[in-house]
């Protein structure tokens, strides 16, 4: 029997990336171009950043996770896709944008229910504040985008005076539908589990 010679396994692609964040290397060269570069902020198991990266070839993707337990699936699923514009990370997202990212390269930040950590004394472990918004904002490109999602309206609540609390002058500052979720498979995991529970969704797009 003739064996195809480009087998599934030859054609694997390598999606995992061991870097650490302080001697991460510039976008292009980790991405072999210098398409826009979007990053999801605890990608979990990639359900969104994959289906995006089906969608828009042309837009590099970098999913950034802290648990391997949830982040194998999206290196998994990726790999078998042999998808060579989605990469991922196992690294806190706060190393990753301070030391990781350059300035003004990322054309958009998907943050998508992150912890609320409910309990008033774990508050203080909440990633979006101001401080964090001003430093996303410094790598964003202009006219860049963070969009963020959650279903914890305390945690919205923290999101909305961030905002405020970053000084930060944004070009449009939108509560609305997250645009994305009118194309199909878009969802996230965590937006599927609680729209199915009927819980309410609340969303907020910072344009710089
Ligand atoms: C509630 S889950 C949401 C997963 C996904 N965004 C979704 O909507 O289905 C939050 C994710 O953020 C990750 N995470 C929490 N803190 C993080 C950090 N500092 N850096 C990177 N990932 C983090 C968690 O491991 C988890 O996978």
């Amino acid at each position: 029997m003739n064996q195809d010679p480009m087998t599934s396994e030859s054609k694997r692609v390598d999606t995992l990336l061991r870097y650490d964040p302080r001697s991460f290397p510039p976008f292009a060269d980790v991405f072999g171009n210098d398409h826009p570069v979007e990053i999801e902020i605890g990608c979990g198991k990639g359900k969104f950043l994959i289906a995006r990266a089906m969608q828009y070839p042309d837009v590099n993707f970098l999913g950034i996770d802290l648990v391997w337990k949830w982040m194998r699936y999206a290196v998994e699923r990726s790999q078998k896709r042999s998808l060579t514009n989605v990469k991922f990370i196992k690294t806190d997202a706060r190393e990753m944008v301070r030391y990781g990212a350059q300035s003004a390269t990322v054309s958009v930040f998907h943050i998508y229910f992150p912890d609320p950590w409910p309990k008033r004394r774990h508050h203080k472990r909440r990633l979006i504040t101001g401080a964090f918004l001003r430093e996303l904002h410094e790598r964003l490109a202009p006219g860049g985008l963070i969009e963020l999602a959650t279903d914890h309206i305390d945690y919205f609540r923290q999101m909305q005076a961030a905002v405020v609390h970053s000084g930060i002058s944004w070009s449009r500052i939108t509560e609305r539908l997250n645009n994305r979720l009118f194309e199909a498979e878009a969802e996230t995991n965590y937006e599927l589990k609680y729209s199915a529970a009927g819980r309410t969704l609340h969303y907020l797009e910072l344009c710089k």
